[in-house]
């Protein structure tokens, strides 16, 4: 399923009707290979292999994988069973769980005969608001960056992982005359692989950055503002992110610069107090090294207080207080 436009966002998850393909994110850059996904079992191993990843993309496969399942097997038992493997598939971003349950409570609501394409419909809304959401941050987040040029971002916001062109790499892109530093993003390099596939394919000057250098950048006066995605905010606004983002957070409340956190209100959990209460997913040892025994908690909390603002779909958050969070997140 090639690309007719290489300037154009990729869209890694596509939807014929009838089928469900998404571009093998491990393969990137160096071959552009589309899986074909048909059910629950499938689509979550995709998801926890990180062959489609992004705290929004994983609950748009999760939506589509989820109405596979009761295409094949129509019933409320495969709706149940294929719910709970997908949702168990990875802990962290919120939108996993929150796409699954959105069609289970779709299909729960529908007679049996309309179970199947009940299911196919609420997987479509869920991708369309999505690119609907991506498109309205990088609106917001253009108006709040006015005059940044130099920006710093982590891991991969773009439309690898999101909606539509992304939601912090679409700020990024948003803003003129943009120069993005992309850090590399250990162990598994979503910003040396994937960030930086995406602004070569769109033809935006980058360049990569190792994690380490982002500190030092910053205090040399070489960075504007530091942009990130997320994968759960709690309620108190303290953000679950990539492994590495606490880090750049730091680093730009002790150079004066900007840290902004970018994603969709799909991504806000208010049933989640506070950031120490988000599950981080532990990942095998052996992605960071053959040799020795490594941790990998593959993502951190970055408390709010260190986010200049929060930027969704439905307008910004700043300073980032519990309030503020609220009054974005409600229904
Ligand atoms: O482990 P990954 O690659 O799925 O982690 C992704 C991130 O941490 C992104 O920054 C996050 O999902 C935001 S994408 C809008």
């Amino acid at each position: 399923v090639p690309d007719a436009d290489p300037r154009r966002a990729v869209a890694p998850i596509r939807w014929d009707g009838r089928r469900l393909r998404v571009l093998d994110q491990t393969r990137l850059p160096d071959a552009e290979t589309w899986l074909e996904l048909t059910g629950a079992d499938d689509t979550a191993a995709a998801i926890r292999r990180l062959a489609v990843r992004g705290a929004p993309n994983i609950g748009i496969a999760a939506a589509y994988g989820l109405a596979l399942e009761v295409t094949a097997q129509p019933g409320l038992g495969a709706l149940e069973r294929g719910a709970e493997t997908l949702r168990a598939a990875r802990p962290t971003a919120v939108n996993l769980a929150w796409a699954v349950d959105r069609v289970v409570a779709a299909g729960l609501a529908a007679s049996p005969a309309t179970l199947a394409s009940t299911c196919r419909a609420t997987a479509q809304q869920i991708q369309a608001e999505e690119d609907a959401a991506a498109a309205a941050i990088a609106g917001h987040g253009r108006e709040l960056l006015d005059g940044a040029r130099r920006v710093l971002t982590h891991c991969n916001a773009g439309a690898l992982a999101c909606g539509g062109a992304g939601t912090a790499l679409a700020v990024a892109l948003a803003l003129p005359d943009v120069e993005v530093l992309a850090c590399e993003t250990r162990p598994l390099l979503q910003g040396a692989r994937l960030t930086a596939w995406e602004l070569d394919r769109l033809g935006v000057p980058f360049h990569v950055l190792a994690d380490g250098a982002a500190a030092g950048l910053m205090r040399r006066g070489e960075v504007d503002a530091v942009v990130v995605g997320c994968d759960r905010v709690a309620a108190n606004g303290d953000v679950a992110n990539k492994v590495g983002t606490y880090a750049h957070a730091l680093a730009a409340r002790a150079a004066g610069i900007p840290f902004v956190v970018a994603g969709p209100t799909s991504t806000i959990d208010l049933a989640t107090p506070a950031g120490d209460d988000i599950v981080i997913e532990e990942r095998d040892g052996r992605e960071v090294s053959e040799r020795w025994p490594a941790r990998n908690p593959a993502f951190d909390i970055t408390p709010a207080g260190l986010v200049t603002a929060l930027v969704t779909e439905r307008g910004t958050a700043s300073p980032v207080t519990p309030d503020a969070v609220a009054a974005l997140a409600a229904p």
